[in-house]
């Protein structure tokens, strides 16, 4: 972890119209640190040292879009499924990228196992990226995420959110169960915190309504969220209650008022699973 805890090397990145603060070190060349501004190229997200390269690689730029295959189109919002072996440069510079807002992650120059997945909001003049997650081809710790970042320009609006419930449709789509790899950063797992409880409150709130019972097993079948996380989600909201020598399933009614807050906040962005055109690549 050597290159990881050294300090911060740049100050900013400029990036499609924003300026943006860069929060840790990462392994851009040495002239970077000098210039201590990179601009880069929103679409194709190379590098430069000065705005005058940018400006001169953009008159000739014709890309408006991440590459790789555009797999899921809702309003405005656009997912690309790219693959880290037919996309090398892209992706290590994605990586290169993201690296400035991950404090603990390792850098991956080896891209290949890796699928990225690109969250973009369109407009007249292209897609532009929001955030990504990566993705292991073949996890054996049953990772469905890998990284997952929402550029800083744009955090806090429920993008990061949107990008978790994207991992997850996929899983479902595999018939799989899955969990982000560990460890998460502090605003990884608030964000998890909110989407596990979401989700897993909506569903005991259903079943009930139904008067149906179920187990923590059913609910982890139905959300591809792994047990293990819906039980410290529950014990985080306090609802696993010891019944009659038995631990039961209780949501109290704070927790349901948060719920329902919840929902109304995100209520107007969502995944729609119809608007996902994907089949497990393998
Ligand atoms: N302070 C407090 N709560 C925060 C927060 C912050 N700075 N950022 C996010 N949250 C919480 C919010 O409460 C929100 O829940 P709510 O909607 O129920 O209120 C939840 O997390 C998700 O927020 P959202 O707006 O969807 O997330 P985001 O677009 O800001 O993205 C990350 C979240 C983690 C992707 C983003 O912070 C990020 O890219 N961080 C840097 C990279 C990183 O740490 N990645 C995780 C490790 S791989
Ligand atoms: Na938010």
């Amino acid at each position: 972890h050597s290159e990881i805890s050294r300090v911060k090397n740049l100050e900013k990145i400029h990036f499609g119209e924003y300026d943006v603060e860069t929060w840790y070190f990462s392994p851009y060349p040495r002239e970077y640190s000098e210039a201590a501004v990179v601009y880069i190229c929103e679409f194709c997200l190379f590098h430069f040292i000065s705005e005058k390269q940018l400006r001169r690689h953009c008159a000739k730029c014709t890309v408006r879009h991440p590459p790789g295959n555009e797999i899921y189109r809702c309003d405005d919002i656009s997912f690309f499924e790219i693959d880290g072996n037919k996309q090398k440069v892209y992706c290590r510079n994605l990586c290169l990228l993201s690296k400035l807002f991950l404090d603990h992650k390792t850098l991956y120059y080896d891209v290949d196992p890796f699928l990225f997945y690109i969250m973009c909001k369109q407009d007249e003049y292209g897609c532009h990226m929001i955030g990504y997650f990566s993705k292991e081809k073949e996890s054996t710790e049953g990772y469905n995420l890998a990284c997952i970042l929402t550029l800083p320009q744009h955090q806090r609006k429920g993008f990061g959110r949107l990008l978790i419930a994207f991992s997850y449709e996929l899983s479902k789509k595999e018939g799989k169960v899955g969990s982000p790899e560990k460890p998460l950063s502090d605003l990884g797992l608030l964000s998890y915190r909110s989407y596990w409880s979401e989700v897993i409150v909506e569903l005991l709130i259903e079943t009930k309504e139904l008067n149906e019972d179920i187990a923590i097993e059913d609910i982890s079948a139905r959300t591809s969220i792994a047990t293990t996380d819906i039980i410290q989600t529950l014990q985080t909201l306090g609802a696993i209650k010891p019944y009659k020598g038995q631990q039961i399933i209780c949501l109290s009614d704070g927790v349901i008022a948060s719920y329902h807050k919840a929902k109304e906040k995100h209520k107007n962005r969502r995944i729609e699973e119809s608007c996902l055109q994907w089949t497990p690549p393998h």
